[in-house]
């Protein structure tokens, strides 16, 4: 059954959905609904509550997404990918037939208390739900309908290039953007070490995809050891060169697993 739903075609996704809701898995088709933001070119959906910036520059591109409370995971969910069909049994108007797109999440969706949950007030907390650039929403629905059901499961990324890091803030307070992150896409944890300094320091989630550390660490080259949510652990020896400045990015050749 397994297999079967790995090869599945579309038109079992939705019957896989329940069989794996059933054993458990991760990974699991699961329902939502979808709307789209910032406009036909995705120009609105630059920045984000995850830190990327640029979309285009940093390699997202227009298949982005903003995630509701429930799904966002307060930014823990920042670079995870999602491949959404559009439920065409529930709503057969609006759904696209035999296509699939696949997200990276890069925004948070919040929630609006002043508007019912199900009647405009789609992010609100339990829903689950996908505020998807508006090209990669047309994928799969028709402009006119706004909103339509979904069946979404993770997925593992694909990345060209290695991840890249970005070194931001100032003396004391180093806040190191992650992006480009293939597998799992979200990161669990993080280290840094200079080299001048002799051991591995903890960083913390800052903000999205922003990870910080409040060590004085300028005139240092920098090593980063990043873990994935999956698990998958990898140091960056050296990846950022002592004459490194505040506001510079660095890419470095490695990259996690699918
Ligand atoms: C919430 O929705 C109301 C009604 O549409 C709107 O006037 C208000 O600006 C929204 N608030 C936020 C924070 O978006």
């Amino acid at each position: 059954m397994a297999g079967a739903c790995a090869r599945a075609a579309l038109a079992l996704a939705l019957w896989c959905a329940l069989a794996a809701a059933a054993a458990g898995q991760t990974g699991q088709w699961l329902r939502a609904h979808a709307t789209f933001y910032g406009g036909a070119d995705a120009s609105g959906t630059m920045g984000g509550a995850c830190g990327y910036g640029n979309l285009y520059a940093q390699g997202y591109g227009t298949r982005t997404a903003a995630l509701s409370t429930a799904l966002f995971a307060g930014g823990a969910a920042c670079g995870q990918c999602y491949k959404l069909v559009c439920d065409r049994k529930t709503d057969p108007t609006w759904c696209k037939p035999g296509v699939s797109v696949t997200v990276t999440a890069t925004n948070f969706c919040p929630p609006n208390w002043s508007i019912p949950s199900d009647r405009g007030g789609w992010c609100n907390p339990p829903r689950p739900h996908f505020d998807m650039a508006q090209p990669a929403w047309e994928k799969i629905g028709v402009y006119r309908g706004g909103i339509i059901p979904v069946i979404y499961r993770r997925v593992s990324c694909v990345k060209k290039g290695g991840v890249r890091f970005a070194i931001n803030g100032h003396d004391y307070f180093n806040l190191v953007l992650v992006t480009n992150v293939a597998g799992p896409g979200s990161i669990r944890a993080m280290d840094v070490r200079g080299s001048r300094t002799p051991d591995w320091m903890s960083m913390a989630r800052n903000w999205g995809a922003n990870w910080h550390s409040l060590t004085y660490l300028n005139g240092q080259g920098l090593s980063f050891r990043v873990t994935v949510t999956d698990g998958q652990t990898i140091v960056f020896a050296n990846v950022v060169p002592p004459s490194w400045r505040f506001g510079q990015s660095f890419a470095s050749n490695l990259q996690f697993s699918l």
